[in-house]
């Protein structure tokens, strides 16, 4: 994949972050190394630097988020970069503008960095060669969400320590979800067993490939792991019945406190990247008890994302 033209500002070899998958371990060490220093930032009274002055993000959403869309606008107010939200739905996209038009004009208007979440897979690629900016990838489509996985290890990384050898198992709906290619992209190369869990129509073919194991049985996958990341069922990628109904779904690989109390060990954590569909991939009891994560996941992410703005565009600012 591109994004290795243009110099490293400081310290990574990408110009831009369009996925996990070129990332190597140490520029993924160094990511989680330098959110930590922002994590101790955002426990302050004044939870701001001036890191990024004089710099100006677009954040462009063409797909719905809570999480994703407020984490990066509040990681650009905190690094002091000024920030532009697009949203979709009262742009000229709706008058038949295309994605290379809407963003050429709005890199017109001088700015550094385009943050992107499309429903089309390799758009951000596709933007990283018609602009000069840096394009940072908040999702696209089925491909890749990597600061979403950026999060999900630093807040592992602060639990478990190492990585090295750990059982993070992702549960659900495989196939159609961009957060679980980039956590198996991140997990393997900070040494961690990735694994995954699903109805069949759900695992994509030939996952194995990837030297990823599978499990069909939750409780056998519960039983075999250290953490759980479990996966929204995205019914609005979905083209076919992949099973017959949620609830059906729900009593062959709902994560429930029964089959957790049954089969998990006392340290197994989980995570779920959000938003949940309670009583479906997850049960109310479990995404509110000692085990989860879930809300720390989201902290993590503010600090996650201030690590990649400033180390994708803190060299941009000596430049000034
Ligand atoms: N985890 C995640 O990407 O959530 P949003 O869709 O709300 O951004």
């Amino acid at each position: 994949m591109s994004g290795m033209e243009a110099e490293a500002p400081v310290g990574l070899k990408h110009k831009h972050l369009l996925g996990l998958e070129d990332y190597s371990a140490q520029e993924i060490h160094l990511i989680l190394d330098t959110a930590e220093s922002f994590l101790d930032v955002l426990e302050r009274p004044i939870k701001k630097v001036p890191t990024l002055r004089g710099i100006t993000v677009v954040n462009l959403f063409f797909e719905n988020s809570t999480r994703t869309r407020i984490s990066f606008e509040m990681a650009e107010k905190r690094l002091s970069a000024d920030t532009v939200n697009f949203s979709a739905s009262s742009s000229s996209t709706q008058k038949g503008e295309t994605l290379r038009d809407t963003a050429a004009n709005i890199e017109a208007m001088k700015i550094d960095a385009v943050v992107m979440r499309h429903s089309a897979p390799g758009s951000c690629l596709f933007l990283s060669r018609c602009l000069d900016s840096v394009i940072i990838n908040a999702g696209d489509g089925a491909h890749e969400h990597p600061t979403q996985a950026l999060l999900d290890l630093l807040t592992l990384r602060r639990r478990l320590g190492s990585l090295e050898g750990k059982r993070v198992t992702l549960v659900g709906d495989i196939l159609h979800s961009r957060v679980a290619m980039s956590n198996i992209y991140g997990l393997q190369k900070v040494g961690a067993k990735v694994q995954v869990c699903g109805p069949a129509p759900l695992v994509p073919r030939h996952i194995q490939d990837l030297g990823v194991e599978v499990f069909w049985n939750v409780e056998e996958a519960i039983e075999n792991s250290d953490v759980l990341n479990v996966l929204r069922i995205q019914l609005e990628r979905h083209n076919a019945h992949h099973f017959p109904s949620l609830r059906e779904y729900h009593e062959e690989f709902g994560v429930t406190a029964d089959r957790l109390d049954r089969h998990a060990s006392d340290e197994l954590l989980v995570m779920h990247p959000g938003p949940i569909n309670r009583g479906v991939e997850i049960a109310s009891d479990v995404a509110d008890s000692g085990r989860s994560v879930i809300l720390e996941q989201v902290t993590n992410g503010v600090a996650v994302r201030m690590a990649v703005l400033y180390l994708l565009l803190g060299g941009k600012t000596r430049e000034h």
